[in-house]
């Protein structure tokens, strides 16, 4: 790495920088690539034309005046515009406090912190964690819980009197280490709107050093046995928690992404295992645990990177469950965790894998859901499938298995990126999260940005870690992707479960104010009243709105003019309209979305500020989730 200083950036983006793409790659053929973006997009862009060059296109949305009044009142808000501040912004109508914020105790032996001072050792994995990301909500008894993710750290906050925040000792990094995970915390509403119930025996830290479970084909298998874990099923610590997801029988699945970037060697000359290039474990770390922690030193330790990269399931109900990690989910930089049950009872689990040129993921469970009914091992049998889309809007999931790919279960399982790359799935650009609309057999993935799908005039093209080559398709149609894009897919047969699907794009993000070009200006449902870029978290609210929050380029310049800082939209499905509800402060990720049991209470996460925030000028940014209500009390989703 040549920056230095990189703790403003997201995880997402030091992952981005740290495993730069890889060079081009020269092919033996001549390559035909007769790119027709007209042809491509002609009747993929589901929200109309963005540009009369990209030819004739749907038009949902050419409505008339009364049907243009109806898509409006969809919206329950007067849409705001960008900012560029440090603090949140939301419709008229609403308020925002803050909810919980890093370093705020969850048990009431627990001092608040100074965060100027950070936190001690012994209070670490009794505060709120680092950095929120996905979260669900939990109804169990007359208790609302929430779990939720703690993605990363962002050490010069959380180690504010170290040089660059960087540890100098083992005790260090533990409090990184502890600030990492999930947090379980039960909130309860008061006169004043919600809070955390302190001492509730809900409350849990989970974190880097917590006891899990291996389940699954790759359980026992000798690629993850360590000297720690001889029979390849006892783990330690949950990694890098990005998106979430939740099983109808109650437990929270948090998705380990970034793994790879804790894992290195204190020995430049360790020749790394094979598989560790492709997800990018090399040897130098982001929070260089290794240095004091041998656990996570790959030349004594090289199986121990195989116990992460993995779906987490944990049970929000029992502070005392381990949580399990399931393997036959797949191992890749997991984003989120989206579970629908398909029309025969079968379980289903969308997810992305995000890092550029990656794929598109579907589960499959082999046994059926009942309610009430044993669900231990509906996550460990099942089939995994991978993405193919075709130009022409339509794709099939390709399963992997042993006849498909050559390989064992538990290879399948530890190396699921070289498994995909076998069955020839579609190269995406950075899949996020997977939202599933409750009111129709659809599903959304958000396709953040790639600023390397690119195939040169010389015939060379640009691949991901392993090689496949990520030439411009129709659902992935630009070469220098900036801004993003949304795909919806709709399955055969209205079956989640069925093999094959029919897509399209739901929005193109772009800069029309920039940009007269239809890829870039965007799809027609942007405009310079709504436009973002890097859509990433997605969730639909319980009447079939989508709610899109965005981890993008916040500058509000060049190409990003006019997108102000991260934000959180919401779409309608069946008119493409699309309307800003949230601005975040300067330098901040917005992601995780849930809604309190009675739907008036929304909870926004508010990732990494780079500006003081909540607690005003001259204070430490502290990430936060975010309670909204509207000031009638109305329900909000
Ligand atoms: Fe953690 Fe890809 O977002
Ligand atoms: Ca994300
Ligand atoms: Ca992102």
């Amino acid at each position: 790495m040549t920056e230095t200083n990189t703790n403003h950036l997201s995880w997402d983006e030091w992952d981005e920088l740290h495993n730069p793409p890889p060079a081009v790659t020269d092919f033996d053929r001549v390559v035909e690539r007769a790119v027709s973006r007209r042809g491509f997009l002609g009747g993929i862009l589901a929200m109309g034309s963005a540009a009369a060059a990209m030819g004739t296109l749907g038009n949902l949305m050419s409505s008339t005046s009364a049907q243009a009044q109806e898509a409006a009142s969809r919206f329950p808000f007067k849409p705001i515009a960008i900012a560029t501040d440090a603090t949140v912004h939301v419709p008229e109508g609403y308020s925002w406090k803050p909810l919980v914020k890093w370093g705020q105790p969850l048990f009431s032996n627990v001092a608040d912190i100074d965060p100027a001072n950070g936190v001690s050792l012994e209070a670490s994995d009794k505060v709120f964690g680092e950095n929120t990301d996905g979260m669900e909500l939990f109804v169990i008894g007359n208790s609302q819980v929430i779990a939720v993710n703690h993605e990363y750290v962002n050490n010069k906050v959380n180690l504010p009197n170290n040089e660059e925040g960087m540890p100098k000792s083992l005790d260090d990094v533990k409090i990184l280490q502890h600030l990492q995970g999930v947090t379980v915390v039960e909130v309860t509403e008061g006169a004043d709107g919600f809070e955390v119930v302190l001492d509730s025996p809900f409350n849990r830290r989970i974190h880097h050093n917590t006891p899990m479970k291996l389940s699954g084909p790759a359980a026992g298998s000798e690629l993850i046995k360590t000297a720690a874990d001889p029979n390849g099923v006892d783990c330690l610590g949950t990694f890098n928690n990005c998106g979430s997801g939740k099983t109808p029988w109650g437990t929270y699945l948090t998705c380990e992404e970034n793994f790879n970037g804790y894992f290195g060697s204190t020995n430049a000359e360790f020749t790394m295992p094979d598989d560790f290039k492709r997800y990018g474990i090399a040897v130098e770390t982001r929070y260089g645990y290794e240095k004091f922690d041998e656990r996570f030193d790959v030349s004594k330790n090289p199986n121990e990177p195989r116990h992460a990269g993995y779906v987490v399931e944990i049970d929000p109900s029992d502070a005392s469950s381990t949580p399990i990690k399931r393997t036959a989910l797949g191992r890749f930089k997991h984003e989120n965790a989206a579970v629908v049950i398909a029309r025969d009872g079968r379980v289903v689990v969308y997810m992305g894998d995000d890092e550029r040129g990656e794929f598109l993921y579907k589960y499959v469970s082999n046994g059926i859901y009942v309610p009430g009914g044993d669900t231990s091992k509906l996550l460990d049998e099942g089939t995994l499938y991978v993405a193919k889309f075709s130009d022409e809007g339509t794709g099939e999931w390709l399963a992997l298995t042993e006849e498909t790919t050559g390989m064992k279960m538990d290879e399948i399982c530890v190396f699921t990126r070289q498994a995909a790359s076998k069955v020839g799935a579609t190269t995406m650009d950075r899949p996020e999260w997977v939202a599933i609309n409750p009111v129709a057999i659809e599903a959304y993935c958000a396709l953040t940005n790639n600023a390397n799908r690119a195939v040169l005039k010389d015939g060379k093209m640009r691949t991901n870690a392993g090689g496949d080559v990520m030439d411009i398709s129709a659902v992935n149609p630009r070469e220098a992707n900036g801004y993003g894009q949304i795909v919806r897919w709709y399955p055969e047969n209205e079956d989640h479960a069925d093999g094959k699907f029919k897509w399209d794009l739901f929005a193109m993000a772009g800069n029309p104010e920039v940009h007269k070009d239809g890829l870039y200006a965007g799809s027609s449902n942007i405009n310079s009243g709504n436009m973002f870029n890097s859509p990433d978290g997605m969730m639909f609210d319980s009447t079939g709105l989508l709610w899109i929050q965005t981890d993008g380029e916040d500058s509000n310049e060049g190409d990003f003019v006019g997108q102000g800082n991260n934000q959180m939209l919401a779409g309608d499905p069946a008119t493409g309209r699309i309307e800003r509800f949230l601005t975040g402060p300067l330098g901040c990720e917005v992601t995780g979305l849930i809604w309190s049991a009675d739907k008036r209470t929304m909870f926004v996460g508010i990732q990494h500020p780079d500006a003081p925030f909540p607690d005003g000028e001259g204070k430490l940014p502290r990430s936060t989730i975010v309670s909204i209500k509207r000031d009638d009390k109305a329900l909000v989703g």
